[in-house]
């Protein structure tokens, strides 16, 4: 694998290859993102990673300041995956950057609680493309939010890139895989597993759902010692919530806090 820091070497690296299929990442690689390397390596072109914490999408300087580096695990786990380069830029990838500013589906879910991180993830992965130039790009549907706003912009800035969705990748328990569940003891793990538990009991029995069948959800992760930040039916496409629950299709998401750690997690009902 080639390990490329600056842009320059990375424009020589892309002017060998004609397609190339491109995992953005910002490092503490799990098998969620070793599942992406694996979607990307279906098509048979060359693999770029990329690894990059992006400033631009913490709120919390602490959080940025602490995020989690595991570069060396990281580099063997891309090895191992067969991904061709690795991308690895850093901080001068922000000069003069296009700041770009999320269209209103950045104001449902995540982005209502966390202002400007939509801004800060659009912006980044516009400048990767733009100096990638992939022919497609793969992010996980855990953040499915995150997917739909780069969906859309690449669609509408006609971007001639292919956005592709991954499956979320779950533990034995049902916890969807994320870099965040590394700072959770063995008895919160466990605890975590009933979001997607909540989820499934949600979108069961949407046939006969009532708000008050949600309010009673929270309530019961809150007595389980979670607290929400929203559990919301909505439609799939513009993240509004729905209250008619009988169309179709329809996303249950739920974000929540274990202590300091914030756990994302969805199921798409189509
Ligand atoms: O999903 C992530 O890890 C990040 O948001 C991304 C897409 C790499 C942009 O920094």
């Amino acid at each position: 694998m080639e390990i490329i820091k600056n842009i320059e070497d990375l424009n020589k690296f892309r002017s060998n290859y004609d397609q190339i299929s491109f995992v953005p990442t910002m490092g503490n690689l799990h098998d969620g993102h070793i599942s992406l390397i694996k979607r990307a390596n279906e098509y048979n072109d060359t693999v770029i990673a990329s690894i990059f914490i992006n400033p631009l999408q913490f709120n919390d300087k602490n959080d940025f300041i602490n995020y989690p580096k595991t570069l060396d695990s990281d580099i063997s786990l891309l090895i191992k995956n067969e991904c061709d380069c690795l991308f690895l830029p850093d901080q001068s990838i922000l000069n003069n950057i296009k700041q770009i500013k999320s269209s209103y589906k950045s104001q449902h879910l995540c982005g209502l609680n966390r202002p400007g991180h939509f801004d800060g993830v659009l912006t980044i992965v516009n400048r990767l493309f733009d100096l990638v130039k992939p022919t497609r790009a793969i992010f996980g549907k855990k953040d499915y939010q995150q997917l739909l706003l780069i969906s859309d912009f690449v669609k509408e800035n006609n971007l001639p890139i292919n956005i592709i969705g991954s499956e979320i990748v779950r533990d034995q328990s049902g916890l969807a895989l994320s870099s965040r569940n590394n700072h959770l003891s063995a008895d919160e793990k466990k605890l975590a597993s009933n979001l997607y538990k909540t989820l499934n009991i949600i979108a069961n029995k949407l046939d006969t759902l009532t708000i008050n069948d949600i309010i009673n959800e929270k309530n019961k992760l809150r007595d389980l010692g979670f607290s929400i930040d929203y559990l919301n039916v909505c439609n799939p496409l513009e993240l509004s919530e729905e209250s008619n629950y009988n169309i179709r299709p329809l996303i249950v998401a739920i974000a929540a806090y274990i202590g300091e750690i914030r756990l994302i997690d969805n199921i798409l009902i189509t």
